[in-house]
């Protein structure tokens, strides 16, 4: 990590990045930027932003290994996404969708919307059993038309085998959603390896930018089998042409974003993507292993005031290590965490942590210290 890549307040120890990330300096410069030239010189260089928006495009795709960035449009956010899929799909009564129970409320609450028409969704049981994936693929039965679930679950930071859930999806010709938002810019991701229909994320967390900016890939064999529900002049094939009278839906996944996009948040995240890059996914999976590696090491051996909700094994988890101390109330100890300026979260019933690859060892140290005190 080049020095002047964060600017984080040096007092504080921001163990946070489940939740909503720290912009890398360049995001915020960017912004910066973009602002300064918003305010002196107008839209003078749209063509300009459309390439920084194109070049994003570009960046997610290599991030998720798209066969093309036509496949990758920039949505709101995660349950925007989901929402696309959920109410682009037609449905008949008694089709079902299963999840898993640990699924953050977006990934459950859309299904669960479905039934009105007659949808039923089945949360499988991930949390008490050592095989969760064969939990999810048991779920599935004649009538399941999707399985959606998170690549890493938000409460437990528990990894799921995404390969084996998407392959039991194509045998049994089920469609295949994944929540992706604790992967992307956190673990190395790969859509087409995982066999699956429909990913999304939004930027905030693990890929460092800014709320509001979303990638949602749509396999483009399948992309016509949702109907879209907003219409506008950007989602058109020719979105240029404005006097034209006739237009027809985008043969890509722009299609899915109806009128104009989100620059500033395109900017910023296309900075934030650029230093991740820079960085390179496998020396970043690999530091963000090492630092929940570390954590848990410390759960595991430490002392017995703490209870580990995070699997331990290596294939079991990411970025994000959830304990639950045993002399006290999770909300108590988040509080103390707080005061000292360790930022963490409330999760899962427990206090999460999750650094970054850039965050410093000398700052998981001092938030351990504060826990032996
Ligand atoms: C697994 C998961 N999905 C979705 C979200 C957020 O969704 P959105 O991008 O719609 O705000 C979160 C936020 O914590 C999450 O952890």
């Amino acid at each position: 990590m080049a020095d002047n890549d964060f600017d984080l307040d040096p007092g504080l120890i921001y163990l946070n990045h489940a939740a909503v990330s720290p912009w890398p300096r360049r995001t915020a410069d960017a912004v910066k930027s973009f602002a300064e030239e918003n305010a002196r010189l107008g839209s003078s260089h749209y063509p300009r932003w459309v390439k920084t928006e194109q070049t994003l495009r570009e960046q997610l795709q290599r991030l998720v290994n798209a066969r093309s960035a036509d496949e990758i449009a920039l949505l709101k956010n995660t349950s925007e996404a989901l929402s696309m899929v959920a109410y682009g799909l037609s449905w008949q009564p008694g089709d079902n969708v299963v999840i898993s129970n640990q699924e953050f409320p977006s990934n459950r609450i859309i299904w669960e919307s479905l039934a009105k028409y007659g949808v039923v969704t089945l949360a499988a049981d991930i949390t008490h059993t050592d095989h969760p994936e064969d939990a999810v693929i048991d779920q599935i039965n004649d009538h399941t038309r999707l399985v959606s679930v998170s690549s890493v679950q938000y409460g437990t930071g528990l990894r799921l085998d995404l390969a084996r859930i998407g392959a039991a999806c194509h045998e049994r010709d089920a469609l295949f959603c994944v929540d992706a938002i604790q992967s992307l810019g956190a673990m190395q991701f790969d859509v087409q390896a995982i066999q699956a229909d429909f990913v999304m994320a939004d930027g905030h967390k693990w890929m460092m930018g800014p709320e509001g900016v979303a990638l949602f890939w749509c396999r483009s064999e399948i992309m016509d089998r949702l109907d879209l529900k907003q219409y506008g002049w950007h989602m058109v094939e020719d979105c240029g042409n404005y006097a034209s009278k006739t237009w027809e839906v985008a043969h890509t996944a722009r299609r899915f974003e109806c009128g104009s996009p989100n620059m500033t948040g395109i900017h910023a995240l296309q900075a934030s993507l650029s230093l991740i890059e820079a960085v390179g996914m496998p020396v970043v999976e690999t530091r963000i292993m090492e630092n929940s590696r570390f954590l848990i090491d410390f759960f595991l051996t430490c002392n017995a005031r703490y209870k580990l909700m995070t699997p331990a094994p290596e294939h079991r988890h990411a970025g994000i290590v959830t304990f639950c101390p045993t002399d006290e109330s999770p909300e108590s100890l988040f509080s103390k965490l707080s005061e000292a300026r360790v930022s963490c979260a409330l999760r899962g019933g427990g206090v999460r942590f999750s650094p970054h690859y850039y965050t410093p060892r000398k700052h998981l140290v001092k938030a351990l210290g504060l826990l032996d005190e």
